[in-house]
């Protein structure tokens, strides 16, 4: 079955979480646009997430999803919150949700988990999952090891469940490739930070748009957590300390806060950004609706003049 018939959306691409960047506004622009747009609920108690949620669907009466991050101490009253303000989608990043699996199904919610592995993407299966979203170490965020163009090959070709190609996706050319290798849908986060609805600060807009392809960092490889962001002195700092014989307090204290200092208050010098290496292909910010449709429109014309 196709993502589109299955989350009932327009177009298969949908908009992955962003903490504290996913709110009302891109998710409801995403939807609108014929997306499908993910509400984030890191750091929101029950009650926010329920403002949230109704927040969007005052601006959209289309299909919204929302993330649930297993690592969420309140993670229970958030699903409570989910199933009882009816949304029908949960995309869920950062470990298994199986122990809501049945509550879920119960309430016809369809379960979509983020995963960077072949084994993860099996054992998701396994417990019942609707689709999985393979994301590829191109991304921004944290990233696993393989790339897009290994795992999500690898991935189709052990579950029968849809996949949804996540990392290094921003325009219609992605769009394609990631159908090629098998996919029924794409999962974006870097180009939706370029779009007008995104609330970041114009500051971050403009450093992204001036990104290049080598203008993303890996950070926290050797502690087995590794992020990708936007490259800054802070960042390279922290990556020449991480591998010298620096104390962990150290490291942390150079960029505790500093994802909220880059979204929010907009430094980008001593913030740091999650973005994926897709950054350098972004020229332009624009309306969710325009990048929506540019894409479907090129994936399109990609397809038709495909001389293999
Ligand atoms: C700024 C930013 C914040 C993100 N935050 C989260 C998050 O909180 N949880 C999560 O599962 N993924 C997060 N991601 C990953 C996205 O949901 C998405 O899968 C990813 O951006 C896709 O790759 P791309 O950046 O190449 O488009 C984040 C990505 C970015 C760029």
């Amino acid at each position: 079955m196709s993502i589109s018939k299955l989350l009932n959306i327009q177009y298969p691409i949908l908009k992955g979480v962003m903490a504290l960047i996913s709110t009302h506004k891109l998710v409801a622009g995403v939807s609108e646009a014929g997306g499908l747009g993910i509400l984030s609920s890191i750091n929101l108690e029950a009650e926010e997430l329920r403002e949230e949620i109704r927040l969007t669907r005052a601006l959209t009466s289309k299909p919204i999803a929302v993330n649930l991050m297993m690592l969420s101490k309140n993670r229970d009253q958030q699903v409570k919150v989910i199933i009882e303000e009816n949304i029908k989608i949960l995309t869920v990043s950062a470990g298994s949700p199986v122990v809501y699996m049945e509550w879920l199904k119960e309430n016809n919610i369809k379960v979509i988990p983020v995963v960077h592995t072949v084994q993860k993407a099996l054992e998701m299966e396994k417990i019942g999952v609707d689709a999985i979203i393979a994301e590829g170490s191109e991304s921004g965020g944290y990233i696993g090891e393989s790339s897009t163009m290994t795992l999500i090959p690898q991935v189709v070709s052990q579950v029968k469940v849809p996949v949804i190609a996540a990392g290094g996706i921003a325009d219609g050319r992605g769009l394609v490739a990631a159908f090629a290798l098998g996919a029924l849908g794409v999962q974006m986060g870097t180009r939706f930070l370029a779009s007008e609805e995104c609330t970041i600060p114009p500051g971050l807009k403009s450093a992204l748009l001036k990104a290049t392809d080598t203008s993303t960092i890996v950070t926290g490889r050797k502690k087995g957590d590794a992020i990708r962001s936007l490259k800054n002195e802070m960042l390279e700092k922290y990556v020449d300390l991480e591998f010298s014989e620096t104390q962990e307090a150290n490291l942390e204290e150079l960029t505790i806060g500093s994802y909220r200092r880059a979204v929010v208050e907009g430094n980008i010098e001593t913030g740091s950004l999650m973005t994926g290496q897709v950054a350098g292909l972004i020229t332009e910010i624009k309306p969710a609706k325009e990048i929506v449709e540019e894409i479907m429109k090129e994936a399109h014309d990609v397809r038709e003049s495909l001389k293999i």
